[in-house]
């Protein structure tokens, strides 16, 4: 969750929308360390379990194309959240009912003294997102999402947020590396794994586009009925993020962006689409964009005749259409690209939602790699 924004919401006309009521400004962490491998082996593919029924398919709620949502439960008897599944950290955490801030008040709350499986470490923590921070101290216990099951699951219990108000969600489930992880805590996809809960240690993405519903995080396997095609594969370049090496960003066939290779995030907890503010700007022009406060504003007839901008990725082109990065809002239309990766060296661009929404993703732990295909 590098860049959710958190939103005011204008009720629109088609799909939605949103005016960023606050945003981040700098990536904290600079991403720096260079590619790893180039050399992946493809040989090394194994077989995906055909929708067998090991697979965990569980239902995400998309909250107006900006946060992608689903519930878990945690504790004996099972207390239920609701929480962003995020590919973009590897921290999880939700309220707890000692919380003093003003977001705590309109979010479900976890108290500890009503689960009888709990485990109180008393440790410290503080994790940072894009949007805000949260303090709080670590916990363990039973965690549940759908018929998943992680015992002993360390998780922070936050008694401060800053940045959280309105959202609508409670907490956050990170799907990162461990690597990232606060105070190396086993994070819970890995707990699972370790469990025996997979028989393939994946889990992928389908994320709708305006509907609430129908938006699918699913673990274990990948349901084909999701995506047209073929998954293409692509080696993750650092495991810490889920992170990969892309070639070039062009409009046209002109390259606009990434010209000399850069790194990409895919961050299903981010919702739009970061890179540099330069490039970004650059992009920007030749939409014949126009600068207004925080936001870029399009011609909404530009969806007609702008062309795709396009990603190639390990030499496969991923094309965003207009109508995916052009949002309308009432009366006006809005691109969804977005500057403030430039702290970050080499360029790196994070794809959230937007993108994601066009290509279902698979993220597969065993071989560290992500699968695309064009969702269904
Ligand atoms: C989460 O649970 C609430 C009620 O407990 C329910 O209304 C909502 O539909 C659930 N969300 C999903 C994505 O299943
Ligand atoms: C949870 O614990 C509180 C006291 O800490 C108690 O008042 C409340 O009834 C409990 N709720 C449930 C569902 O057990
Ligand atoms: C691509 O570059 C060529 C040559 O610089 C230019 O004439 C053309 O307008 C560019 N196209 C776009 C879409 O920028």
């Amino acid at each position: 969750m590098k860049w959710l924004v958190l939103l005011g919401l204008v009720a629109l006309s088609e799909c939605i929308v949103i005016l960023p009521l606050r945003k981040m400004k700098t990536l904290r962490e600079t991403l720096r360390e260079k590619n790893l491998l180039n050399n992946f082996l493809e040989e090394r593919a194994y077989r995906l379990s055909k929708r067998d029924s090991k697979i965990t398919i569980h239902p995400l709620r998309n909250y107006l194309d900006m946060a992608y949502v689903g519930n878990i439960t945690i504790g004996t008897p099972p207390q239920e959240f609701r929480v962003v599944f995020d590919t973009g950290s590897a921290d999880f955490w939700v309220p707890s009912i000692s919380c003093v801030s003003p977001a705590c008040y309109t979010h479900k709350t976890f108290n500890l003294h009503n689960s009888s499986s709990f485990g109180q470490t008393h440790q410290p923590i503080s994790i940072s997102y894009g949007p805000g921070i949260i303090q709080g101290f670590l916990g363990s216990d039973t965690v549940r999402i759908g018929n998943l099951v992680s015992l002993k699951q360390s998780f922070g219990l936050s008694q401060e947020e800053y940045g959280f108000d309105g959202a609508p969600f409670d907490g956050v489930l990170g799907l990162a590396y461990p690597s990232i992880s606060i105070k190396g805590i086993i994070p819970i996809f890995d707990n699972l794994w370790s469990q025996g809960a997979f028989s393939e240690p994946v889990f992928a993405f389908y994320l709708n586009t305006c509907k609430p519903e129908g938006s699918v995080v699913m673990f274990g396997g990948v349901d084909h009925r999701y995506y047209k095609g073929e998954l293409n594969w692509i080696p993750v370049s650092q495991t810490r993020y889920w992170q990969i090496s892309m070639n070039r960003i062009s409009m046209n066939g002109n390259v606009t962006a990434c010209s000399h290779g850069c790194q990409a995030l895919l961050d299903t907890g981010t919702s739009m689409i970061h890179g540099p503010t330069r490039l970004i700007t650059n992009i920007h022009k030749l939409m014949n964009a126009r600068h207004q406060g925080s936001e870029y504003m399009v011609s909404c007839d530009a969806v007609k005749t702008l062309p795709p901008v396009i990603f190639n990725i390990n030499g496969i082109d991923y094309p965003l259409p207009p109508q995916a990065y052009i949002t309308k809002a009432q009366n006006f239309c809005l691109s969804i690209f977005h500057g403030g990766t430039e702290t970050s060296s080499p360029e790196t661009w994070i794809l959230g939602g937007v993108f994601l929404r066009q290509y279902f993703s698979v993220f597969d732990r065993r071989n560290d790699r992500i699968g695309l295909a064009p969702a269904v």
